[in-house]
């Protein structure tokens, strides 16, 4: 048996900049300078956490009460789904499409492991949800990555152990996660290096799906 869980933000599309562009709006009404190293740091992780570390970044961690971060991270959230209006199928990244359908012509289940309660619309507007034979509910979950929760969830959900599956991330929580589990971990990076990768990929372009299975493997028989 062997599955491919994928991240969504980074990993199918590039939404990771909206997250990123939506954060930055919020710090500079917060007066919190919010630059693309420190939002390195966000990547992977739930939209009430991303918020708690931006407000320990400007040392107003106590400033608000639960109901005023309710509020703030549903304004980021409203910011970052009118930057989502013009999302389509095109705006997936490169080698998506051919990779899901590879996997979908070996009958190897894929499922998402993403911390964003927007996947299914994100998913949708993609038009790639018949891909997918799980999406796990980040709001079921007890800890966000780097638990490796998502990830063992994710496999559960298709059916296999973690570590028959193949985990596809963009960010260094996400890996951390994966590899936690003992699942195969594809990097796929275009910024920063990850860290404990098993391979590292600029796109799915560069992945040839047959040799990807092959190396795991090897890996896992080793
Ligand atoms: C992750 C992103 O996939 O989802 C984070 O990497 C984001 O940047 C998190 O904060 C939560 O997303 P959402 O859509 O629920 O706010
Ligand atoms: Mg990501």
């Amino acid at each position: 048996m062997k599955g491919f869980i994928f991240d969504l933000d980074g990993v199918i599309t590039d939404t990771a900049k909206y997250h990123y562009e939506a954060w930055r709006n919020l710090g500079e009404k917060l007066g919190i300078t919010v630059d693309e190293k420190f939002n390195e740091q966000l990547k992977g992780i739930s939209r009430m956490d991303s918020l708690d570390r931006i407000l320990a970044l400007g040392n107003k961690e106590n400033e608000y009460s639960l109901y005023e971060k309710k509020q703030l991270a549903a304004e980021k959230n409203a910011y970052y789904l009118n930057l989502l209006q013009g999302l389509g199928p095109d705006d997936l990244l490169s080698g998506v499409k051919e990779f899901l359908m590879a996997a979908q012509e070996r009958n190897i289940p894929c499922a998402i492991a993403s911390a964003s309660k927007n996947a299914p619309l994100i998913l949708e507007k993609l038009d790639v949800n018949d891909y997918f034979e799980a999406i796990v509910d980040p709001a079921s979950l007890a800890k966000g990555k780097p638990h490796p929760e998502i990830f063992i969830r994710a496999a559960q959900l298709i059916g296999i152990e973690a570590t028959e599956a193949i985990g596809f991330e963009d960010a260094q929580a996400g890996v951390d996660g994966i590899k936690a589990c003992g699942m195969f971990a594809v990097g796929i990076e275009v910024d920063e290096p990850l860290i404990g990768v098993d391979i590292s990929v600029n796109s799915f372009c560069d992945l040839d799906i047959d040799k990807l299975l092959e190396i795991q493997r090897n890996r896992h028989t080793a």
